[in-house]
């Protein structure tokens, strides 16, 4: 997506589409409502006065200027009540209209931007219109010139002043929307296509375009380091193992350290405690908490924030086959305590332990790791929203702050200490299953163990990773859910 701020006028913008965002009632905080009305004649009015469109919040109509204005349509976009708009309502609106205008064949849009339209606002714009008509097309061969695409979204300003800091709003915009559809085709892609290796080489591409520091793990490494767990999953498959890890260093002295842990299972079979066959199906999204980490870190990588982050992945697949790990096998972490392995399909814990436990080396001021983690946490929340979890209250309410922002949203999961109870093992530390109830919060608790050395929360993406559905910005697919709320974390730190 082409996105640009010029200087100029709705009314001689020659483009597929001018889009306007209406409030109900026709209700506009600046002028842009009368002056589209009078270019076209009343004819927006006459719409208001019958009824046809009432500016509700994802409410379209589209008019057809016949020569009023330059451009050949001027679509109307509601942006629901003037009291109740916030950063979503414009990410609806802006989602909604920008699908629509796709489904048309519409290739390029202008929008007029009202003199006290905020960045916060024009950034929401950028990153919704762009993530409304994202596709993954690229295994398509045919009727390839069927596919249509949004080329690009012109915002129109009055003046030098306004239109330096639309450009800036509409740049962060287009950058976080780049990471976030990066997130999206990672998860999107078939785990033929995306084994632990080649999303290693993805990171290392990544980090060489943005200036990240990258360094990758592979089996012979893992094996010297002492990733046992990382390495107990990856055994059952041919596939090697990968340990990925990218860094932004500020400029300057000492900085605080924020890390991010990202599950990459780039296929979840359940190896020998196997999956049924549709239980396996959307299993390629299974590194989605990567594909998060990832996306953020390229974000990162372009906004050079005043921090030190760094972006731990652990990528395996989890296949079965005779070299495969057994239920009862007993595994040492990479920070030394021990693991009975009860269940095979419990494996994001096992690799998340010892990336948990790498993450130490860090001497860090948070660790916030995203998995795909526990189908429970689709029982307990849907698909609306990630189970947060952890043993910082600090940590988690900057969490809260920037998901109400983004609108990623979160919904805290207690984790007292009784849960640690149904993980005690007979023969080992800790076994990797509970005791069947609670099943988010005992994925959790057994994370737990492996996190005690820094501030620490658990984000458990199972249900927001794929298949949320009701959102004008979320098509099928792999959402990229976690990219933002990671970026507007680290904007936020301070
Ligand atoms: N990757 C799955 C979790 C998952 C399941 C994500 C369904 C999305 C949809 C994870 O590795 C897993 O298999 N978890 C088990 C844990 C159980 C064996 C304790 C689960 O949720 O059933
Ligand atoms: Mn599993
Ligand atoms: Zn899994």
């Amino acid at each position: 997506m082409n996105v640009q701020v010029k200087i100029g006028d709705f009314r001689t913008e020659e483009t597929d589409a001018i889009v306007v965002g209406i409030f109900e009632g026709g209700e506009s905080p600046s002028g842009t409502f009368q002056a589209v009305d009078e270019a076209m004649g009343g004819a927006v009015q006459t719409l208001l006065d019958l009824g046809d469109f009432k500016g509700e919040l994802k409410q379209t109509s589209i008019l057809y200027t016949k020569g009023a204005i330059a451009s050949p349509r001027l679509a109307l976009a509601g942006l629901g009540k003037l009291e109740d708009f916030d950063l979503e309502s414009a990410r609806q609106a802006a989602g909604k209209i920008a699908q629509q205008l796709l489904d048309l064949g519409v290739k390029s849009l202008a929008i007029p931007l009202p003199s006290e339209a905020s960045p916060d606002a024009i950034q929401a714009t950028v990153e919704s219109s762009t993530l409304a008509v994202y596709q993954f097309n690229q295994h398509k061969t045919e009727d390839l010139d069927e596919l249509k695409e949004l080329e690009s979204i012109t915002f129109l300003v009055e003046n030098e002043a306004s239109k330096s800091v639309a450009e800036k709003a509409a740049t962060l915009g287009e950058t976080i929307a780049n990471g976030t559809t990066l997130a999206r085709d990672l998860s999107n892609q078939p785990p033929n296509h995306l084994t632990p290796i080649l999303l290693a080489e993805k990171a290392q591409a990544v980090a060489e375009a943005t200036g990240l520091k990258c360094e990758i793990f592979d089996q012979e490494q893992l094996k010297e380091k002492g990733f046992r767990t990382l390495l107990g999953v990856s055994q059952g498959s041919q596939e090697e193992p990968r340990f990925i890890i990218l860094e932004h260093v500020p400029e300057g002295e000492e900085k605080d350290t924020v890390v991010f842990v990202g599950k990459g299972v780039t296929f979840d079979s359940g190896g020998l405690s196997l999956k049924s066959g549709s239980g396996m199906m959307d299993m390629k999204h299974d590194m989605s908490g990567a594909a998060a980490v990832l996306g953020a870190m390229q974000v990162i990588g372009h906004l050079k924030p005043d921090l030190h982050v760094v972006g731990l992945i652990a990528a395996t697949e989890n296949l079965p086959s005779a070299t495969a790990q057994r239920p009862g096998d007993v595994v040492k972490s990479y920070g030394g305590k021990t693991i009975e392995i009860l269940n095979t399909d419990a494996e994001g814990r096992l690799i998340l332990a010892d990336a948990l436990g790498y993450a130490a080396n860090y001497n860090p001021k948070a660790v916030i790791d995203l998995a795909t983690l526990t189908g429970a946490v689709i029982t307990a929340l849907g698909h609306f929203a990630c189970g947060m979890l952890g043993t910082d209250e600090d940590l988690m309410e900057k969490i809260k702050a920037a998901a109400k922002k983004t609108h990623e949203r979160v919904w805290q999961l207690p984790l007292w200490d009784d849960y640690d109870e149904g993980l005690k093992s007979k023969v080992a530390d800790v076994k990797n299953i509970g005791d069947g109830t609670a099943g988010t919060i005992a994925g959790a608790a057994f994370l737990k163990k492996f996190a005690e050395d820094y501030p620490w929360v658990h984000l458990d993406i199972a249900g927001t990773a794929w298949d949320v559905k009701g959102s004008s910005y979320i098509p099928t697919g792999a959402t990229g859910y976690g990219v933002r709320l990671l970026v507007q974390l680290v904007q936020d730190w301070g």
